[in-house]
């Protein structure tokens, strides 16, 4: 049975449909507002606005819940590859053992980059950030892989390329940036394994893989691979609705990524937790963090969606103690960091706010420990994010109900007024 709200001004009565979603979520249907009514609705940042029906991600922010495609993400995370995860996202159930293994050949057979793009590399200044490095690399993959005439071929293979091709993009970033030998992708090992090998294999030193840091990055990768429509999903999701290349729409994902209020944040708590731990001012920190006057914010801290315990960061918690104890390695970064949350979760500000570590909390010393470099912290998040991304633009060029992306505004600024020639200024 279809229900409505009635919204009453001056005394007319205008009638709006209730949409529900399949866990019960609620929304007002005000599509037709502004032609019946006149009035638009203002909701600064989106909080409060859905953009769009989705059957990909569930996030319960009030209970700590986050599901791809039903299945809880610590499921995934304890028993899925991250190929199932992604073939999971971008086709709308798991793969069978015979998809699977089709998924991985065509992920084989397009790993490498074309030649030419190396020069791009060699030309970027080397204090470039490697999240501008890929957003403009995928970007220029169009340029380099043309479009094919039927459709659903092109938009099957530029999903393979994109999933297979950022890898090795983003593993040569790094070599080149330090002026080490290319590794290319090898055949015989997995998606994360591959990645790891093709950052850190070299000639002098053989790399050596560990099932346990493979399996860290695994778990890394499934937890950011989607997380409904969050800043660069959107961008992903409104630039793909001017009906630009899924590369286009994939780098501008990639550039709102790169924001430290977003996937920057990885990298941005460990520069806190390192300016923390050089001037011992963990309370300090604390106290700025809720002084209004202060623009400093506990970083890794809070989320928009989440007024719970990120179920991300609980996992990437237990991830952190595991890592570290099994590589031997003690870092006094994972020590600040647990002080800090103790300390927040204490305290009233961070109570009534409803501020609990977010994924990006731990994330980054587990990544410290498996030896990725602190600037590379977001483009393992743009990796694992990709299939999301992907899977949500696939549902936006599918939804029958599809439009441009073309928010409305209140104009707040000068009436009209007469331009005034120069020499009268
Ligand atoms: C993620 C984030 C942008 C979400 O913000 P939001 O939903 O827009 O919430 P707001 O920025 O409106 O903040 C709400 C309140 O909590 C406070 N707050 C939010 N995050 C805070 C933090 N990390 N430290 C201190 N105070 C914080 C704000 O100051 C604000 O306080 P007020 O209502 O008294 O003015 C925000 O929590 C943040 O900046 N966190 C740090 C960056 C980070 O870790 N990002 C990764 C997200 S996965």
């Amino acid at each position: 049975m279809s229900e409505s709200v009635k919204l009453i001004y001056n005394g007319n009565e205008f009638e709006l449909p209730v949409i529900f979603g399949s866990e019960g979520e609620r929304a007002i249907d005000i599509s037709t507002l502004r032609e019946k009514t006149g009035f638009i609705t203002l909701d600064t940042g989106y909080a409060n606005t859905g953009s769009c029906e989705s059957a990909i991600t569930y996030i319960n922010g009030e209970k700590g819940i986050l599901r791809y495609r039903g299945i809880p993400v610590e499921q995934l995370a304890e028993h899925a590859t991250f190929k199932e995860t992604a073939y999971l996202l971008i086709n709308g159930r798991l793969p069978t053992r015979e998809e699977l293994t089709r998924f991985s050949v065509l992920l084989n057979d397009h790993s490498l980059v074309h030649e030419d793009m190396r020069a791009f590399y060699e030309n970027f200044p080397r204090s470039s950030h490697p999240m501008g490095i890929l957003s403009s690399m995928v970007n220029a993959l169009r340029s380099f892989y043309p479009e094919l005439q039927n459709l659903e071929e092109e938009i099957n293979m530029t999903v393979t390329r994109l999933l297979s091709k950022v890898r090795t993009l983003a593993a040569l970033s790094y070599k080149i940036s330090r002026g080490h030998k290319v590794v290319y992708p090898r055949p015989d090992l997995a998606y994360c394994s591959n990645f790891l090998n093709m950052m850190f294999d070299s000639p002098v030193r053989p790399y050596e893989l560990d099932e346990d840091v493979v399996r860290a990055l695994r778990v890394f990768w499934i937890l950011h691979a989607d997380h409904e429509q969050n800043c660069s999903t959107s961008a992903v999701r409104l630039v793909g609705s001017a009906r630009v290349t899924l590369y286009a729409a994939i780098s501008a994902g990639i550039a709102a990524l790169w924001g430290p209020l977003h996937g920057g944040a990885n990298q941005a708590v460990i520069e806190m937790l390192s300016e923390i731990a050089e001037k011992k001012n963990m309370k300090k920190a604390v106290e700025r963090a809720k002084d209004k006057k202060d623009p400093f914010r506990l970083m890794g801290f809070g989320h928009r969606v989440y007024k719970a315990y990120d179920p991300r960061a609980r996992i990437m918690k237990k991830m952190a103690d595991k890592v570290l104890a099994k590589l031997n390695i003690s870092d006094p970064l994972l020590d600040i960091a647990k002080e800090l949350e103790e300390i927040a979760l204490k305290d009233d500000y961070f109570i009534e706010h409803h501020l609990y570590p977010n994924v990006d909390f731990y994330s980054g010393i587990v990544l410290r420990a498996i030896g990725i470099p602190t600037n590379m912290f977001t483009v393992l998040f743009a990796i694992g994010r990709l299939p999301g991304w992907i899977a949500q633009w696939r549902e936006s060029i599918d939804d029958p109900k599809w439009k441009l992306y073309r928010p409305r505004q209140i104009y707040i600024g000068p009436k009209e007024t007469s331009f005034v020639p120069i020499d009268e200024r």
